[in-house]
């Protein structure tokens, strides 16, 4: 059931964390639909990144010499529209998802130049409050203080499954299907180096509600979360 957005109903900030493939996308989507506020897919924003890099063919360039990422970040504009996001004025919403930006993301966004670029950008986003966040470091940095923050975690091979049927159920705008192995070695790889890294590594804030989705239905997770948010909102009404 929609929230009523009464002028007195009190906008908050909901920050979902965790690692890949755990449901936080679909779960931030439809909560925000439900509450008619913004979502924001921030990985998407990395994706788009590291797309650009590619496209401008100086990965090998950024790995023997970090610094240059400047020229990447001098001229770049993303910009959301609905489901689909931008990159310097072109709809790239199916480019990011290919596996050869699934498996640089985590190192364009280990770079600190992009996480400072980036997470300015996702605070101007959720400056008038109103919005979901998905991401690894909303609730741990670009929203220390969002009202609600929700860390989902699930199996990785769970996790690679659901990954799997996505992209099968998109596998027309895909150059090539992975496999499911292959998904969860790169879901695995991916998950430690966002743990590792030096700059707002994957970690749960201490307040955080954590919520594992292994044996949850979508339906099960989207109320939970729902339902925590709307607690917060009259909470601080
Ligand atoms: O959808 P999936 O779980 O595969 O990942 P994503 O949300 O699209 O994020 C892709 C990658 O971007 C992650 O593996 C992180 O390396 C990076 N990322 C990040 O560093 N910080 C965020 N707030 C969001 C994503």
């Amino acid at each position: 059931m929609p929230v009523e957005q009464g002028k007195s109903t009190k906008r908050i900030i909901i920050a979902i964390d965790g690692p890949a493939a755990s449901g936080k996308s679909t779960t931030a989507r439809i909560v925000a639909g439900q509450l008619g506020y913004i979502y924001i897919d921030t990985g998407a924003m990395y994706r788009s990144v590291t797309l650009k890099a590619i496209r401008q063919d100086i990965l090998d360039e950024l790995k023997r010499s970090p610094g240059s990422v400047d020229v990447l970040l001098k001229e770049i504009s993303i910009r959301f529209d609905g489901d689909r996001i931008f990159l310097d004025g072109k709809d790239v919403t199916e480019a990011i998802r290919e596996n050869l930006v699934s498996r640089e993301v985590s190192f364009i966004s280990s770079l600190k130049p992009v996480r400072d670029r980036l997470r300015a950008m996702q605070q101007e986003l959720g400056r008038q409050k109103g919005v979901v966040m998905d991401g690894r470091d909303i609730g741990t940095v670009v929203f220390p203080d969002a009202e609600l923050k929700v860390f989902l975690v699930a199996d990785a091979l769970q996790r690679a499954k659901r990954r799997y049927a996505e992209l099968a159920s998109k596998s027309a705008g895909l150059l090539r299907l992975p496999s499911l192995e292959e998904l969860e070695q790169e879901i695995r790889e991916r998950d430690r180096a966002d743990a590792e890294r030096e700059h707002a590594p994957l970690k749960k804030h201490p307040e955080a509600v954590e919520i594992d989705t292994s044996e949850l239905t979508i339906d099960t997770q989207v109320s939970k979360v729902y339902d925590l948010a709307l607690a917060r909102i009259q909470d601080d009404c």
